[in-house]
């Protein structure tokens, strides 16, 4: 249904200095997986299999992650680990394809989504954003396929926000045509609470279809001096029907460290290897 992603990952990550000075925040990681790779599972979870990252320097890192490691399984296959061998292989299964796209300039998550247009071409995609680590059964990006199969139009994951939240996110309005679905009439990026119309948050998950592109290219910069998703989006309402999905799960922001903080306690508790140990531990202290 849906076949291509797009992972924009070229973002500075300021908030998480000093650890992104020289490192990508993408590769940050929740226990033992680094944040990118919870990304890239979630939407191979959906039934997609090119993952298109839009990238920038110093982001290597996350190209070799989701490369073979020759030498490491070289060395894991002589010394007779298997265990470690699949899991250094399962990173990138072999019907996954990765290609990767430069952002020469920070100009925007807007921007960088059309830094991937000819790679994705006419059909609709999904944009995952590696800093919100969602988990959910079934993974999110599973269940806004279902949505998209449902509508044939963009679906936003959205989730309610205390209105002091208003002005970290994209906001939707619209008129509530099923339990968890809205039929978007508006969306602004990053409005103060007195003015926000709702609170209900776009999440860092998207599935859009190809008009955002051109609605992309004739934007003006906006909030920040960056050409912003949240204002294509609103302008794609003029021509097209756009739905928000109240997701099943839980996000976790892992842009911002209180977030992260919550994600590696959540994850490491249900953590099939060291979930029990580090919870018996989290209880005594
Ligand atoms: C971006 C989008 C925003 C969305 C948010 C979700 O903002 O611009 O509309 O609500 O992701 O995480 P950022 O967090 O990159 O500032």
């Amino acid at each position: 249904m849906i076949k291509k992603a797009v992972f924009p990952i070229a973002g500075l990550g300021t908030r998480f200095l000093p650890a992104t000075k020289a490192s990508a925040k993408e590769m940050l990681p929740v226990v033992d997986k680094p944040l990118i790779q919870y990304a890239v599972e979630e939407a191979y979870a959906a039934g997609i299999r090119q993952m298109i990252f839009v990238t920038g320097r110093t982001k290597r890192s996350v190209e070799d992650h989701f490369d073979t490691a020759y030498e490491l399984e070289t060395e894991l296959e002589a010394a007779g680990k298997k265990e470690l061998l699949s899991i250094a292989r399962s990173i990138a299964p072999a019907d996954m394809s990765c290609v990767y796209v430069r952002q020469p300039r920070a100009l925007g998550l807007g921007h960088a989504v059309l830094c991937a247009a000819d790679l994705v071409g006419n059909e609709a995609f999904a944009v995952l954003l590696a800093d919100d680590l969602m988990v959910g059964e079934p993974p999110v990006m599973a269940q806004m396929v279902k949505q998209f199969a449902h509508w044939r139009a963009s679906v936003l994951a959205v989730q309610d926000v205390p209105r002091e939240h208003t002005k970290r996110y994209g906001i939707v309005s619209g008129q509530q045509i099923e339990t968890d679905v809205v039929d978007v009439t508006g969306i602004i990026e990053k409005p103060a609470p007195e003015v926000a119309p709702t609170t209900l948050a776009v999440a860092g998950r998207y599935i859009l279809t190809p008009g955002i592109f051109a609605e992309l290219q004739s934007l003006p910069r906006g909030v920040g001096g960056e050409i912003q998703l949240t204002d294509g989006i609103a302008n794609l309402l003029r021509r097209e029907k756009v739905f928000a999905y109240r997701y099943a799960g839980t996000r976790y922001d892992c842009g911002s460290k209180l977030g992260f903080l919550q994600a590696t306690v959540d994850l490491g508790e249900n953590h099939s290897e060291v979930g029990a140990e580090f919870k018996a531990w989290l209880d005594a202290r």
